[in-house]
């Protein structure tokens, strides 16, 4: 986390704004250095706003939406039009109100019967639909990321066998805190990416961000987000950031 691009701003809102800010800026040089982007997008809430500010500036930002191929961090067990499904929240604050490609636009079917197949199947897109660096693994131009409350990223929360998976890129488990199952891109998929975007908002999240961005505490699974040789992005808001 040493090397970690690290941006405060006073609100929630003004870090959604950061926060498409650096995406705008990551996905306009990856598509004039190779004509397309590759981005897996978070979930939960935090995003919601950043979305939603992407999909406000579609007229004025002009930003290319047809060459990006996008994929999804992590998925819930729950159908795509479920409000608690990722996807479905990217659709209604995003995906709905941009010229996306829909061909390009990639669900995870963690609602699957056979979550693992599911996922073997979504990690075979992503090693066809993304450029790998030179240890094979696929490069994502920009992997987003949040950071819940105990810790955990996309779906890797503590305790799960899949923090220490090292083979699978994508890998569905059951997560005993939530009683429920999950599917998640794993760290030697996320910690390959050329860029990560770490957004964390409001004061509930100020302890868990001090351990995690000063502490570097690895008993917690967003410490992990170490990427080999790409630049970690962290956007807060002053409330998350009070303790750092
Ligand atoms: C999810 C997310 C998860 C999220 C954190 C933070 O599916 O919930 O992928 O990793 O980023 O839980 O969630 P909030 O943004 O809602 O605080």
């Amino acid at each position: 986390m040493s090397d970690a691009a690290i941006l405060v701003e006073p609100t929630a809102e003004a870090a959604a704004r950061r926060a498409a800010e650096v995406f705008k800026s990551l996905v306009t040089a990856a598509v004039s250095e190779n004509q397309v982007c590759h981005v897996a997008l978070s979930g939960g809430t935090t995003p919601r706003s950043t979305f939603q500010c992407l999909a406000a500036g579609i007229v004025t930002d002009n930003l290319p939406w047809g060459e990006i191929e996008l994929f999804f961090g992590d998925e819930r067990d729950v159908p795509h039009d479920d409000v608690e499904s990722n996807y479905h929240m990217a659709q209604r604050a995003l995906l709905d109100h941009i010229p996306i490609n829909w061909s390009r636009v990639h669900p995870m079917q963690a609602d699957a019967e056979d979550i693992d197949a599911a996922a073997a199947e979504y990690e075979q897109t992503i090693r066809r639909q993304v450029p790998a660096g030179a240890d094979g693994v696929p490069r994502f131009d920009l992997m987003m990321l949040g950071l819940g409350g105990d810790g955990h990223t996309a779906s890797l929360f503590p305790g799960s066998p899949l923090l220490d998976e090292k083979r699978r890129l994508v890998a569905g488990a059951f997560v005993p805190v939530l009683g429920r199952r999950r599917m998640s891109v794993t760290f030697p998929l996320i910690n390959a990416s050329r860029n990560i975007l770490l957004q964390v908002t409001g004061d509930d999240k100020a302890e868990i961000a001090r351990r995690v961005l000063t502490e570097h505490d690895l008993t917690l699974p967003a410490a992990h987000i170490q990427p080999t040789d790409g630049q970690l992005h962290v956007v807060l808001d002053q409330a998350a950031a009070r303790l750092l």
